[in-house]
């Protein structure tokens, strides 16, 4: 199972974070990966990761309020789709880090870009 972004396999190497049992539908897990924290959400029965970042003023994000795709700025207000991280209300205008996400034999792995 993979989110919307195209991925290029070569490019992305994938984290195991949790199993997929234990992030019910509606809720969300913080992880680390590489001193970065990673929120990934499950909504609808699909998996879905972001940077815990917001683009307006580099605020945590994870714990905003989610509206169908759409996670809420808990400082500002800004909207960002967390299936591709298009910023879709000021005060942002950056789009956020979204990740790939796929679930493989029960444990659900989120795609990071190779590191050069
Ligand atoms: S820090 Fe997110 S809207 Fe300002």
């Amino acid at each position: 199972m993979y989110n919307f972004l195209p991925v290029d396999p070569d490019k992305t190497e994938y984290i195991p974070v949790a199993k997929a049992s234990e992030l019910p539908k509606g809720e969300r897990l913080f992880v680390e990966i590489d001193e970065e924290t990673i929120v990934v959400f499950c909504i609808a029965g699909k998996f879905f990761a972001i940077a815990d970042v917001c683009t307006h003023d580099d605020g945590p994000l994870g714990d905003g309020d989610l509206e169908d795709f759409e996670i809420i700025c808990p400082r500002h207000g800004a909207r960002f789709d967390v299936r591709t991280g298009k910023a879709l209300a000021l005060p942002a205008v950056i789009d956020i880090p979204s990740y790939p996400v796929r679930v493989v034999d029960g444990m659900i792995e989120v795609g990071l870009p190779v590191k050069q």
